[in-house]
């Protein structure tokens, strides 16, 4: 499958989606909003299965951020009801095929029986490492951090103990690598406050369509722009190309 993918192209290891643009989607069709979201998740299917087939190793999807709880509540509970209902009709193939389901988010807003799903959903894939696929729900990259430094004082941690791996370390992402690149759908060029501490030094790739017309085509461009970067940490191009 990969065959579809020049060889010689870098594949990104983590990639992060905002997958922005459902209500535009929605609104350009004379639908309510509600049908851009649950458009959203039919192409979400093709994303995993192009995501596994090209190698990436890491993807998390920024489904519902901790400022869209401020949404009129009954987009809010569309969803959250979103959220279960992926669950209950995706988790049996994702499963199948390998994939590690992660939450990093908070789930004290959500239904206690949906707090239960996820639970069993992240604890039946366990175990698999095809692709582990974060879902960013109720998540925060701001509040991720206050809740980092919570625990580290809760530990008992000194000043001098805390360093940039330890902090990593309290994140919903512990143990997981950066990710090289993000995507946001929908041409907003902004981070809307998504993994403001791992995507430090991403790639940031916007792309035009609303996330409901993003498929396998569209991830493809994003890993051709993504080899025509030149990722610097910082540095100078000579010292990188070793001159
Ligand atoms: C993304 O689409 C889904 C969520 C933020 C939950 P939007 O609902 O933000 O769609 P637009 O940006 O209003 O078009
Ligand atoms: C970001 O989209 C959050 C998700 C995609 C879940 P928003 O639509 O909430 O972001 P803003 O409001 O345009 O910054
Ligand atoms: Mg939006």
């Amino acid at each position: 499958m990969t065959s579809e993918l020049s060889p010689d192209l870098v594949i990104p290891e983590h990639i992060g989606i905002i997958m922005d643009g459902n209500g535009r989607w929605a609104r350009e069709r004379g639908l309510p909003r509600h049908e851009g979201h649950r458009q959203g998740t039919e192409n979400l299917r093709e994303v995993l299965q192009a995501c596994g087939d090209f190698g990436i190793k890491y993807l998390t999807i920024y489904a519902f951020s901790t400022e869209n709880w401020g949404r009129p509540k009954a987009e809010v509970n569309f969803l959250i009801r979103i959220l279960e209902t992926v669950i209950d009709r995706e988790l049996r193939e994702l499963h199948q095929k390998g994939v590690r389901l992660r939450h990093v988010g908070s789930s004290s807003g959500l239904p206690r029986q949906l707090q239960r799903k996820v639970q069993e959903a992240v604890e039946l894939t366990k175990n698999n490492d095809s692709l582990i696929l974060n879902v960013a729900f109720d998540y925060g990259g701001r509040a991720e951090i206050v809740r980092a430094c919570q625990r580290i004082i809760e530990d008992g941690l000194e000043p001098e103990d805390v360093t940039e791996e330890l902090f990593s370390q309290y994140l919903y992402t512990a143990n997981q690598p950066d990710p090289d690149m993000i995507i946001r759908t929908g041409g907003d060029m902004r981070i809307s406050n998504f993994l403001i501490w791992q995507a430090a030094y991403a790639e940031i790739y916007v792309a035009n369509c609303y996330w409901p017309d993003f498929g396998r085509e569209e991830l493809k461009k994003a890993i051709a722009s993504f080899n025509n970067r030149e990722r610097r940490f910082g540095l100078v191009s000579e010292q990188l190309n070793g001159s």
